[in-house]
């Protein structure tokens, strides 16, 4: 692997603006979703050609340090050996063939085994798959429709969890009340809205909703919620797609004595390779064997494969530890040189996934000058979304990363001032 990083902005992007202007042609709005790059500042590429470990290369040739990990399922670095060595072996053999692999049962054991609440496993493609398939398995198990979502929280890109309202109708609302995360009087309340007909309540581990301070959850919260769960037949739901695996070597809530009936998972457990799990405990395993869900790809060997390499390496390699240690370095680094730059930040969540927010930066302004020099030194952040650590940062990933940050806190300050 290169281990040049351009210390200064000399960095090229004619490959990128070339693919991005075709791309305008044939492609809506020339690139859509959550990697679309039309809101960040000039300095992010759009375009990729690899990666590898913490590293990743664009169409032009200029490296970065990966601190964004593909939105999340990179979690044991770009192009793992051993979840490579799994999947290559798997499609030696078959991947989308007249049936499921044996590695789809195997996914299924070490998931349970490593996820406490869970007795058994189903799998889908996406986290949307996931979060979307525990709601109906809560509605066939309860025969209720209602469901309760914290405010401003991220499920999915389905339209009953979009976050935008273009070709969503009323209807796929109907059934949704909503409550504010921590706050269990709200979640009281979104409960009498729903009238006696919750089928579920779903939640994040923590709040990340991209734009806003990221929230840990309050522990009573979070056993409140199971006891009102318990108290009123309702399934609690815990969306694990975005933090699974980076806080805790098994499910987010189980450091808290919190178990969940139902649990969605994918980003993370396979390190890259297409796949979602839905867990859940031995009281709705009926309901989930009467719902009908299933995609042309959902059986697919390997990914599968790649998930259980990837669910063993993060405990043989101490992953958790691994991300918590480099993001601790990074996130005290990123603050000292705020305290000392006379910037004022607000750098939150747990040091696996931090997010980055300048107070009064409504229009991102702030952000965008600083995450694009960060990006202009060779380093992948964001000024919206929370980051990423993988289990493949270097302390030299870290050095220059806070190498990077400095000239961004410095281009903050010559163009806004001192705070
Ligand atoms: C918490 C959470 N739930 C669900 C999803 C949806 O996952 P996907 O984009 O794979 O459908 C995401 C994606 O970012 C997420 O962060």
């Amino acid at each position: 692997m290169t281990e040049t990083i351009n210390q200064t902005p000399t960095r090229t992007r004619t490959n990128d603006a070339r693919l991005r202007q075709r791309a305008r042609a044939v492609i809506p709005g020339g690139m859509y979703g959550h990697m679309s790059a039309n809101a960040l500042p000039p300095e992010y590429p759009q375009f990729y050609q690899r990666s590898e470990g913490s590293h990743v290369w664009d169409v032009d040739g200029n490296e970065y340090v990966d601190f964004m990990c593909s939105f999340g399922p990179i979690i044991l670095g770009h192009k793992h050996p051993k979840v490579e060595a799994a999947a290559a072996a798997q499609r030696a053999d078959g991947d989308t063939q007249a049936g499921p692999a044996a590695a789809m049962v195997d996914a299924a054991e070490l998931l349970v085994d490593r996820v406490a609440h869970a007795d058994w496993a189903m799998f889908g493609k996406n986290g949307t798959d996931a979060t979307t398939t525990c709601l109906t398995i809560a509605r066939a198990a309860t025969g209720r429709a209602k469901v309760l979502a914290a405010a401003g929280a991220y499920h999915g890109s389905a339209p009953w969890c979009t976050i935008r309202m273009d070709g969503v109708t009323p209807d796929d609302r109907a059934n949704l009340a909503y409550y504010t995360f921590n706050d269990i009087a709200s979640v009281h309340r979104a409960l009498e809205e729903a009238g006696g007909e919750a089928a579920a309540i779903i939640v994040s581990p923590f709040r990340h909703d991209a734009g806003f301070d990221e929230e840990l959850v309050d522990p009573r919260f979070a056993r409140e919620l199971r006891a009102l769960c318990d108290r009123t037949g309702t399934a609690l739901v815990l969306d694990e797609v975005r933090a699974g695996f980076r806080l805790n070597d098994g499910g987010s809530w189980e450091p808290l004595g919190v178990a969940p009936d139902l649990s969605a998972w994918s980003k993370a457990i396979g390190n890259g390779y297409p796949i979602a799990a839905i867990l859940g405990s031995a009281a709705f395993s009926d309901a989930a064997s009467r719902i009908f869900v299933t995609g042309s790809f959902w059986f697919q060997a390997v990914p599968m494969a790649a998930a259980v390499a990837t669910i063993t390496a993060i405990r043989e390699e101490d992953a958790v530890a691994a991300m918590q240690r480099t993001g601790t370095m990074l996130c005290d680094g990123i603050e000292r040189q705020a305290a000392e730059g006379g910037v004022r930040i607000s750098l939150t969540g747990p040091p696996a996934m931090p997010n980055l927010r300048f107070p009064d930066d409504a229009d991102l302004a702030k952000g965008k000058t600083f995450c694009g020099t960060v990006a202009e030194h060779g380093v992948i952040i964001h000024p919206r979304h929370n980051w990423f650590l993988s289990a493949a940062h270097s302390d030299r990933d870290i050095e220059r990363a806070l190498e990077a940050t400095s000239a961004g806190f410095q281009a903050v300050r010559a163009r806004f001032g001192e705070d």
